[in-house]
């Protein structure tokens, strides 16, 4: 049985974005503390505070590849604040779904891009809403990645 759809195959078999940025502007590594798999994000942030471009490295699964694939292809040519409204269930939309238990791997996604965000920030002096009450090392419980039973 197909567990995956195509869509998320063909960002699994051909991902977009994947490697390291070279002087990148900010660089963020999450760990799932669901898992224990590890996303690696670097971003380069043009003069407009956009996303000029982005790639990503895992030590994860499918759908951690298929995640980072399509949620870096979602915030190349965003502004950082458009960025930071990215949320894992928009990945997970975009992406035409994910069965219940790979959730988790497209928050890895989410989380490492606030990471790299933040790491900007932080080097740039500047300050978003979007990141209020981020904490790259916080361990985050509060995704809701159980569906609840009917
Ligand atoms: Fe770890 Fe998917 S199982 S990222």
């Amino acid at each position: 049985m197909a567990i995956y759809n195509e869509k998320v195959m063909e960002h699994f078999m051909n991902p977009h974005n994947v490697g390291e940025l070279e002087n990148a502007d900010g660089k963020g590594t999450y760990g799932s503390p669901v898992c224990g798999d590890m996303m690696q994000i670097t971003i380069k942030v043009d003069e407009n505070d956009k996303i000029a471009d982005a790639k990503f490295k895992t030590f994860g699964c499918g759908s951690a590849i298929a995640s980072s694939s399509m949620a870096t292809d979602m915030i190349i040519g965003r502004t950082v604040e458009e960025a930071l409204e990215l949320s894992n269930n928009k990945i997970v939309d975009e992406l035409g779904g994910l069965p219940p238990v790979k959730i988790h791997c497209s928050v890895l996604a989410e989380h490492a891009i606030k990471s790299a965000i933040y790491d900007y920030a932080q080097k740039a002096g500047k300050t978003y809403k979007g990141l209020e009450g981020f904490d790259p090392n916080e361990e985050e419980e509060d995704h809701h990645d159980i569906p609840e039973e009917e």
